[in-house]
């Protein structure tokens, strides 16, 4: 670990700013409350609490949570683009996400650093770019007009569930492939189940490994089912590695990566990015799904002009906006953290090794310093002027944004277009939802409710 003043010369040589503090490391203020409140407010209302630091502290400020250490919150977009492009050697994140560990693996792209993250990001960007993705679009569409059909006239239902069993099929699909249907559909129930793992039961297992092995905790779901997904998984590598050139799925692509030394992925290694492809695979885009419906249904002048769009299948340009514009109003992940390996310098301050720095992606996309009117729900703004830079990062930004953020959208705009052709639906009530935190997303409080008032004529779908 190098010296406090190491840390400063890096960040010069990199292009960083001007050299403020030379010295002791420090941490920003923030709140004095007690740990406990800090921790039951993060785990419940991370938005509450961060919004109501930045009106108190300014736009950097630290938050004292249990179990994490001093979270620095960062807000500004000059001080978030300074993090997401420093030194990866120094600002972790797999490091940071390591609580994820007992599920998605030590090998997990999430959980790595350095070079070997470079070297395991580079093998799996291939099945994630341009033409790649577009091919997976049919069967999407497909997936989600099969659905769709099953869903009630007339009675209110959360959509979320449904979008979930959607993405789950799309994504099951686009890594595995269907080699067997029996062990496809076991996958399917498991992972299902997977999701209900919440993160304080992550947390614990990460925290102390020791309670795997004692009586008491075997009900825990993850150690109940993880040893069955494991070998689900390990079996569809084995007869993926077997049949890999007549197949195109992700995992045969990935089966077929290799490296700059011509060396490709273990097993080992295989499974833990399969089950990481799967999880951050589809939660995060069932949610973002839910969020579409539920801001469109009540805003009816977009929701129209969207409907017109599709109906006139003259481009996509208000379909990208509207999705665009949900990320930004409702992300579904509320922030990004990196632990800092050794003394770093943000914003001009010399910030303490251990420390995690947390990009708030809630809190810059919802600034009045960027958008005009930030909470109103307004896609036209994607078409008028964009985002300004570091503004708009709902997949984070730099060298670890996220893998899956073309295959995301082209599957939200897949599914929205679908669903709006097949069925004509109003929300039970004009009262938003609220985000409440599920697993380390933000959902709606109610799941996004909906009502089917009426079946289109095949026809228009
Ligand atoms: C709307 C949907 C999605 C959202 C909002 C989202 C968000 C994010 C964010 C914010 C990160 C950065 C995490 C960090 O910096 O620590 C990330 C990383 C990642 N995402 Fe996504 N994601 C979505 C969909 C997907 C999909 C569809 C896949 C794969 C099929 C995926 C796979 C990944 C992976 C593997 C990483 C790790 C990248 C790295 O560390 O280099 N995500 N995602």
């Amino acid at each position: 670990m190098s010296s406090p003043a190491a840390a400063v010369e890096r960040t010069h040589a990199q292009g960083g700013p001007p050299t403020a503090v030379v010295g002791d490391a420090e941490l920003p203020p923030g709140p004095r409350w007690p740990r406990l409140l800090q921790t039951a407010l993060w785990a419940t209302q991370p938005g509450l609490m961060s919004r109501y630091a930045a009106r108190r502290f300014g736009d950097t400020f630290t938050l004292r949570p249990f179990g994490i250490g001093d979270v620095v919150v960062i807000t500004s977009p000059e001080t978030i683009r300074e993090v997401f492009m420093g030194d990866r050697d120094v600002f972790h994140a797999g490091e940071a996400n390591a609580v994820m560990e007992p599920i998605a693996g030590a090998s997990s792209l999430l959980l790595l650093d350095g070079e070997r993250h470079l070297r395991h990001r580079k093998m799996l960007t291939g099945p994630f770019h341009g033409e790649a993705v577009r091919s997976h679009r049919e069967q999407v569409a497909a997936i989600a007009a099969d659905e769709v059909r099953r869903w009630p006239l007339a009675r209110a239902f959360p959509i979320r569930p449904r979008m979930q069993e959607i993405t789950l099929e799309v994504i099951l699909r686009a890594v595995i492939g269907v080699s067997d249907e029996r062990r496809m559909a076991r996958l399917r129930e498991l992972l299902r189940r997977l999701t209900q793992v919440g993160l304080v039961e992550m947390w614990l297992l990460w925290a102390y490994p020791g309670l795997a092995r004692r009586r008491r905790f075997r009900a825990l779901t993850t150690l109940r089912i993880m040893p069955e997904i494991n070998r689900l998984l390990y079996e569809e590598i084995a007869a993926h590695r077997l049949q890999r050139d007549e197949r195109h799925d992700v995992l045969s692509l990935l089966i077929a990566a290799r490296d700059e030394n011509g060396e490709g992925l273990s097993d080992e290694e295989l499974r833990d990015h399969l089950i990481t492809l799967l999880i951050a695979g589809h939660e995060t885009t069932t949610t973002a799904l839910a969020w579409c419906f539920e801001r469109l249904l009540r805003h009816p002048q977009a929701l129209a002009r969207l409907r017109a769009e599709l109906a006139a299948q003259d481009g996509e340009s208000y379909l990208d906006a509207v999705v665009n514009e949900t990320l930004r109003v409702r992300p579904v992940v509320d922030a990004v953290w990196r632990k800092l390996a050794e003394p770093a310098m943000v914003q001009g301050r010399l910030l303490p090794a251990g420390a995690v720095v947390m990009p708030s992606i809630i809190l810059v996309q919802e600034s009045s310093d960027s958008y005009e009117d930030p909470s109103s729900f307004r896609p036209e703004r994607f078409l008028e002027e964009g985002a300004p830079p570091y503004t708009f990062i709902p997949f984070c930004g730099g060298p670890r944004r996220c893998i899956g953020a073309s295959f995301a959208t082209m599957e939200m705009k897949a599914v929205l277009g679908t669903v709006l052709r097949a069925v004509e639906l109003r929300a039970p009530t004009q009262r938003p939802e609220r985000a409440k935190v599920h697993h380390i997303t933000l959902v709606p409080s109610r799941g996004g409710r909906v009502i089917v008032e009426r079946r289109r004529p095949a026809a228009a779908t």
